[in-house]
């Protein structure tokens, strides 16, 4: 059965004052259970818009996004989503906020089981000693920590990760880097992420997924991430392949963002150094 695909998905909004906003055009990806999937582009480009028609938090205008080859119409539990800013609710614990969750996803099965997850999820977090806190007594990488446990409680198939960690510290960013791919191994999670980080998507991901400009934005490049996991940061890191997929990616992003002259001029300058048994990019 086919896990996630995007069908020739184009997207518009009206805007009041600026009028029609040609957002996506024509974009189409498949994503296999399990996979690690990150999508890169330029602010604006249509990221989290992309993302939003798989959470089913917005509708394609033209096109369809399936999810197990059914449309997908509505949000769904199967579907959780973490946002950059983890939207917890002030005047709820930790603990509250993952049992709203919780109880929304599970309401037929005992409170006391429902507890148990929720527990167990803050635990698998690493916020065992957090849950009787209020959001403001904990540090942003807490707080997204608290979103992650929440996402993994609805026990979906599907993780959404809009730029989860762009608001942390580099140590924190990296510690939970690390736990995600820890439970992308241990929990066999399929994940779909945007970030603005190319490090980040390389290190993470099985593709990268890099979209052109908009308006009308596409996908114009998937560059496969071929690192064993688990993956270890340091060897990653430190590796030539690294900064082979580094060089790629910001070839293509520097040649969106100043065009395809300024790209020749700045490869001209940087050199590419060819990775054995790795094809020189186009
Ligand atoms: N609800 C909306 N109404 C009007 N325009 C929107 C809406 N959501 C996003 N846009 C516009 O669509 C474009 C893509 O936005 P977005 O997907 O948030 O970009 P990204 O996540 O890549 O930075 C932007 O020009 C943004 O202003
Ligand atoms: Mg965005």
């Amino acid at each position: 059965m086919k896990f996630l695909e995007i069908m020739q998905v184009s997207k518009h909004f009206s805007h009041p004052t600026k009028g029609r906003i040609e957002v996506l055009d024509k974009v189409s990806l498949e994503m296999r259970r399990n996979e690690f999937i990150t999508i890169i582009g330029h602010s604006g480009c249509g990221k989290s818009t992309l993302l939003n028609m798989v959470a089913g938090l917005d509708a394609p205008s033209s096109g369809a996004v399936c999810f197990k080859e059914r449309e997908i119409a509505r949000p769904g539990p199967e579907r959780a989503v973490v946002f950059q800013n983890h939207s917890l609710l002030p005047w709820r614990t930790v603990l509250a906020n993952v049992m709203l969750a919780v109880d929304a996803v599970f309401p037929a099965i005992p409170k006391g089981e429902r507890l148990a997850k929720a527990e167990h999820w803050l635990g698998v977090v690493g916020l065992k000693e957090q849950l009787h806190k209020y959001p403001h007594e904990i540090s942003g990488g807490q707080k997204q920590r608290t979103g992650l446990a929440r996402a993994l409680a609805m026990g979906p198939e599907l993780m959404l990760f809009d730029e989860p960690f762009g608001a942390l510290d580099e140590l924190t960013r990296s510690q939970l880097q690390d736990e995600s791919l820890r439970l992308h191994g241990d929990e066999h999670l399929s994940v779909f992420m945007v970030t603005h980080s190319v490090d980040e998507a390389i290190y993470m991901s099985d593709r990268v997924v890099m979209m052109n400009n908009g308006p009308n934005a596409t996908i114009g490049r998937i560059v496969d991430i071929d690192f064993p996991r688990p993956r270890e940061r340091l060897k990653v890191f430190e590796s030539e392949l690294f900064a082979h997929y580094r060089n790629e990616c910001i070839r293509f992003l520097f040649s969106r963002r100043h065009g395809a002259q300024a790209a020749a001029g700045l490869l001209s300058e940087a050199t590419v150094e060819p990775v054995p048994g790795v094809p020189a990019p186009a």
